[in-house]
């Protein structure tokens, strides 16, 4: 008898972002008239820049000529774009990451989901709360845990993020083996301080833990001070895993490509209590369950990276963050208070009530669509989040909306 993953079974109904998809399109069924403004996913919503369409239509061309055509690619990437990334995200910023220890993926997702599988399955994991969904589900998936029980899974360690800490957690009271984090932080834009971020390595190194570190919104720091990458750090690279994504940075949400970093120095340990290099083990996994991001996408990635590429993401972002600005602006004037959206492109609104009914509430009276903060976690549960992916003149009607549908 075929039988099932039973984990899976403890999972909630179904993906935060698929609730409310569909809860959107049921409002939208019933009031075909209404034209719904959408902040909740961050997904993006500018066209590709111009150096990466470019990047993109050279190579197709090469992809249809039999003398330039190319087959299956490196499992790792492209040796082209691992050189840009490790050079223009990590050497220039005087950390020393280098191509080989970068993993191209079609997502950050995938690899903030996938990473765990090379980890034993009775190890102990904090995640923050509220947190990405990804990191807790597929830790469910795995069996890394117990039930669902009063809104929260057993043997998770949550570490709550509220005001009182600023929105990053405290370190853990015990001893945990694997730690997520994520800052700028989705869901709610905090961000850390290398000294705050340095508390963690030491942390992880004492522990002989592993940071799974996410930093796909690393583009949106406009602040010097805060760090991009946890590899700034001094000691950081024996025990954190990056990740980072073009999604958010280029716009890649539809495109898809990402990239893990796993420096050579991450050690994890087996039973016997031996050191096992991280890197060795996710390009096993990497190699075996992967074959690749396509070579025009990964073109299309390393024209990020030319001259008019660079500055053509600057002034994309430049144009989110403007709207992050007008959305602070916004609930400053409606005196509801809220963190991120200055370095971030996420705002955590205090709802002051049920994150649902808030939710409900921008729907049905505004049109404008919100992720509720239930859906990271209990500690979102007053809570709501604000995405500035959208256009200046769709932000500025549903502030607007917002404004008339609260007083
Ligand atoms: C979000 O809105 O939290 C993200 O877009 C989800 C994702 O990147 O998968």
């Amino acid at each position: 008898m075929i039988r099932i993953n039973e984990n899976y079974l403890k999972l909630q109904a179904s993906y935060l972002f698929s609730t409310i998809a569909k809860r959107v399109n049921e409002f939208q069924n019933q009031n075909p008239d209404t034209e719904i403004i959408k902040l909740g996913i961050g997904d993006a919503t500018r066209g590709l820049p111009a150096a990466c369409v470019e990047a993109f239509h050279t190579s197709v061309d090469e992809m249809a000529a039999d003398a330039t055509f190319r087959g299956y690619g490196p499992e790792q990437g492209y040796p082209f774009l691992r050189e840009k990334i490790a050079e223009n995200d990590f050497q220039a910023r005087g950390v020393d990451i280098s191509a080989d220890e970068i993993f191209i993926s079609d997502g950050a997702k995938c690899d903030t989901g996938n990473f765990q599988e090379i980890l034993s399955a009775d190890i102990t994991f904090a995640v923050p709360d509220p947190v990405y969904p990804v990191y807790v589900d597929t830790n469910v998936m795995a069996g890394r845990t117990g039930n669902f029980e009063n809104d929260r899974f057993q043997n998770i360690v949550y570490l709550e993020c509220t005001r009182d800490n600023n929105f990053i957690p405290d370190l853990p009271k015990k001893p945990v083996d694997l730690i997520y984090l994520c800052f700028p932080n989705n869901p709610t834009g905090a961000t850390i301080s290398k000294a705050e971020l340095a508390k963690w390595v030491d942390y992880a190194r004492v522990n002989k833990s592993l940071i799974l570190f996410d930093a796909a919104y690393e583009a949106f720091i406009r602040d010097d001070e805060i760090p991009h990458s946890i590899y700034e750090v001094d000691g950081a690279k024996e025990v954190a895993v990056e990740f980072r994504s073009f999604s958010k940075t280029a716009g890649f949400t539809g495109t898809r490509c990402a990239f893990t970093v796993v420096p050579r120095q991450c050690m994890a340990y087996d039973s016997q209590g031996n050191q096992q290099s991280l890197h060795a083990l996710w390009n096993r996994r990497h190699c075996t369950k992967f074959n690749g991001v396509s070579y025009p996408v990964q073109r299309a990635a390393e024209a990020v990276y030319s001259d008019a590429g660079k500055l053509q993401v600057k002034s994309i972002i430049a144009d989110y963050m403007k709207n992050a600005d007008l959305i602070r602006k916004e609930m400053d004037a409606l005196g509801l208070s809220y963190v991120g959206g200055e370095n971030s492109p996420y705002i955590w609104i205090d709802a002051k009530g049920n994150s649902w009914d808030m939710f409900d509430n921008l729907l049905n009276n505004a049109g404008v669509v919100c992720t509720p903060g239930a859906g990271f976690g209990t500690c979102g549960d007053q809570y709501i989040r604000l995405s500035a992916f959208n256009s200046y003149e769709n932000v500025e009607k549903a502030m607007k909306r917002i404004r008339e549908s609260l007083k």
